[in-house]
Order: structure tokens, then sequence, then C-alpha cells
């Protein structure tokens, strides 16, 4: 099969690279001409595990190239997917479907013979409908299928949940098109991956259930934690305790800070948009939103307390910027949320973090960018994880308490144990746990 790849982002890029992988060939177009050169140079533009090796393997044996305009990829492709971003509105939360839209007149500007076009952003329910009207009004001579094929990797681990997802979910109804799509994904049929075939709508809003309904799974256990903080409980256990109940299961029950990320802050505001239009407000969801967006702010005041209620002129050196491991996103991550408000409250903020410190001196400012964990503990009066990359997870605490000006440790992602870092001499608080 022939693929152009609309959009060459965290999504396109790694699903571009997995196609090419299965064996098809690729086309990964993009609008940012910095992002395609540094790519047709070898570069990757962002950092997902793996992708340098998959994407230069691809590009040797001739199955994935790049480009910025995407005419003659659409003219010869048998499915043009669609996969540029779906920000936020500003002001309101829709979801701006306006590079959606703006494709999907470019690529019907371009296709010749019968072309399966697939939305693989994140869209609201009807998003499809409206890609086919573009199509009957700018090319009303051309043959194409719309379909959905919704996207659930996660950064970080984007590679293995593309080859390996729990399943694949395809919004059709022309068979020429199902069939396109079975033969896409064929590899897949060997692990015998679930093909899930559904009503374009349906599948359009499968992705906004199931990112609301993780997003809503979290705050939950956020909002346990808190309750055990309260009553002297541990929400780690509680976490197991619930969680192997095979009707909860045990993933997306670790407390933090709240979540962050490129999708389910925006996904669940659209999805409230979208049920408040259609007069079934989803109120579980709008009470995730609020509660996940006050949470960030009381990760501020946690670090505040933990410094005996007041941080002006204080230090804090802070472990973590990207909104989780193994990724360079800073989208809505936690971080961005908690520094300002502690710099509001006077504090100098220190941080550290491996991957993400470039995209992050765009977005956070009087922030002192440190070259190691360590060096974002010396002379600090207090600590905080933010994101729990590995290497965070086996520091040296006696240097860290040498370094810092006095030993307080706050761990908003519960990577190491109370009892552990009371005997260590930390004054040591998390999230949901009762102190060592
Ligand atoms: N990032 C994730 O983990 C993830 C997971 C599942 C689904 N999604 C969804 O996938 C979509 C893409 O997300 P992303 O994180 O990859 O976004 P991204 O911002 O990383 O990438 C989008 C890319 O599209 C390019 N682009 C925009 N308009 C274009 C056009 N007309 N022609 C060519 N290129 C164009 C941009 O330059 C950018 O490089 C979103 O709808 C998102 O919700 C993302």
């Amino acid at each position: 099969m022939r693929v152009a790849m609309i959009g060459t982002g965290y999504v396109g890029l790694v699903s571009g690279a997995c196609f090419a992988d299965f064996g098809h060939t690729v086309t990964c177009v993009d609008k940012d001409a910095g992002k395609i050169a540094e790519l047709k140079a070898g570069g990757i533009p962002i950092y997902e595990p793996g992708l340098e090796q998959l994407v230069a393997a691809n590009v040797r044996e001739g199955r994935l190239c790049f480009a910025t305009d995407a005419a003659q990829a659409v003219r010869e492709a048998d499915a043009v997917f669609i996969a540029v971003g779906t920000p936020s509105r500003r002001g309101d939360g829709y979801a701006d479907l306006s590079y959606v839209y703006a494709a999907a007149e470019e690529v019907a500007a371009q296709v010749e013979g019968f072309t399966v076009v697939v939305t693989k952003s994140t869209v609201p329910v009807g998003t499809g409908d409206e890609i086919e009207a573009i199509f009957k009004r700018v090319r009303p001579d051309a043959d194409v299928a719309v379909v959905s094929n919704p996207e659930f990797l996660r950064e970080g681990a984007a590679i293995e949940d593309f080859k390996r997802p729990d399943r694949v979910v395809v919004g059709v109804s022309d068979d020429r098109a199902r069939d396109v799509m079975r033969e896409l994904y064929r590899p897949l049929y060997l692990n015998e991956t679930p093909m899930l075939f559904t009503s374009r709508r349906t599948s359009e809003l499968i992705k906004y259930a199931a990112n609301a309904f993780l997003a809503l799974k979290i705050t939950y256990i956020n909002e346990m934690a808190d309750l055990c903080e309260a009553v002297g409980a541990d929400v780690q256990q509680v976490a197991r305790g619930i969680g192997l109940d095979g009707r909860i299961g045990g993933k997306f029950l670790h407390a933090g800070p709240g979540y962050g990320g490129s999708c389910f802050p925006k996904d669940t505001i659209a999805l409230v948009r979208t049920a408040r239009d259609a007069g079934t407000p989803v109120e579980l969801v709008e009470t995730t939103v609020k509660v996940n967006d006050e949470r960030k702010r009381a990760m501020a005041r946690k670090v505040v307390k933990a410094l005996g209620g007041q941080v002006k002129g204080k230090t804090v050196g802070l472990l973590g910027l990207t909104f989780k491991p193994n990724t360079d996103d800073m989208r809505d991550a936690p971080s961005l949320a908690i520094i300002p408000s502690l710099q509001d409250k006077g504090a100098t903020v220190q941080a550290f973090d491996p991957v993400g410190m470039d995209e992050a001196r765009a977005l956070l400012t009087g922030v002192d960018f440190k070259d190691d964990p360590y060096a974002a503990a010396a002379g600090a009066d207090a600590l905080v994880i933010v994101t729990e990359w590995d290497q965070f997870r086996a520091l040296d605490l006696d240097r860290i308490k040498l370094l810092m000006r006095q030993p307080v440790l706050v761990d908003l992602r519960n990577i190491y144990k109370p009892d552990d870092m009371a005997a260590r001499g930390f004054a040591y608080s998390s999230v949901g746990r009762p102190a060592g």
C-alpha cells in the first residue's frame, strides 16, 4: 500500500514509520520545513525511544521519505492519513479543526483514483461528515471514502503501542475502504489484535470516551490520595487493593500532581463541549476537568506547606518538567502550573529535566535551568520530584542531602519510600501516603 501521512508530529511520524516498517511505502508530509529538513538529514525532531532507529532503517530500505509538499504523495496514495494537531481553541475549549480542514482541502485538490482519506487526528463527532463535504465541494469528481481511525498510542511507548495496540478502531461504511484498512493493518493480525469496525461517528466518539475515562480514573485516585492524607491511609495500597479487582484494573491508578500532556486536557474539554451542544452534558467529565485544574495549584501549596508555610526568598529545586517521562512534550505539563505558582509566592526555582529543557525554556520565565539533578538540588530549601524519569529513581540521596540547604523532599510521584526517606534524615512528603 502507498500511504501519505499529512502532519509529521508525534502521531504522524510514529504512525508513518510503523506503517513503513509493516512494509508499506510511506511519505510523511509536514508544512514545517525545518522539521522535514531535519528528518531528511537523518535527525528526529521529537524525543521518542526507538524512533530514530526505526526511521533510519525504513528510510534506508526506501519505504519512508519526507516532503513539505503533499501533492505527489497524495496523488500516488491508496490511503491519505490526516494526523495534524487539534488543539483546544483559545477561549472556548472546542477542538480547533482549522488544521484538519486545511489539510482536507489540500488533499482534495490532489487526489487521483480511489483514495481512502483517514482521520487519525482526534476529532469531535461529525468531523468526518465535514471532511466529506469539503471533498464534495472541492472535488465533486473525486472517488474517496472518508474513514475515522483514531490513534491510542502513548508518547514514550509510542512504537510499542502502535505495533501492539490493545485494539484498532476503524469507523467506515465503504467496503473498498474497509479492505484497504484491513490491508494496512494486516501485520497486526499475527498477534491477533482486535479490529473494531464501527460507524464513523461511533469511532470518533470512542477516542474521546476512552481519554475522558482514563482522565477520570486518574482524577479519582488523586481524590482518594487527598482523602488518604486526611484520614491516615496509604493510597498506593488502596490503588492496589482496588486495582487487583479485574472489573477496575490496576492501570492509571497512580496518584500524582494531576494529568497533563497533549491529549487529556484538550480532549476532556472538547468532549464537554460536544456533550453540552448535544444537550446531554457529561457532568462526571466536567467535574474531572475542574478537579484536575485545581490540583496543580494544590501541588504548589503542598510544597509551601513542606517549607513551613512560606516560600518567599527560598529556593526550590525541581526535577522533571515534561508531562511524563520518556518524552520531550511539555504540552499542559503540571510543571507549567506548579512553577509559576511557586514563583508568584516568592520562591526562586531551579530545575532539571533529561530532555525537556529546550522546550521548557520557551514556556517558562525566571527558571534557572541546571545540567543535572544534583545541580538542581544544590543550595535548595526543598527538592520537588514532578516527573518520574528513571534517573530520578536512583539518586544518590546522601549526596543530595549534603548539597541541599535543608533536606526537604516533596515527591509528587511517590517514587521513594516514606520509611527509607525518614531513616535517611529527609523531611519527606509524598502524595496520599503517611509520613515515614
Ligand atoms: N501526541 C499523542 O500522544 C497523541 C496520541 C493520540 C492521538 N493524538 C492526536 O493526534 C493528532 C496529532 O497530534 P500530535 O501530538 O502528533 O501533534 P503535533 O503538533 O506533534 O503534530 C502535528 C503536525 O502537523 C503539521 N501540520 C499542520 N497542518 C498541516 C498541513 N496542512 N499539512 C502538513 N502538515 C501539517 C504541523 O506542522 C505538526 O508538525 C491530534 O489530534 C492529537 O489529539 C495525539
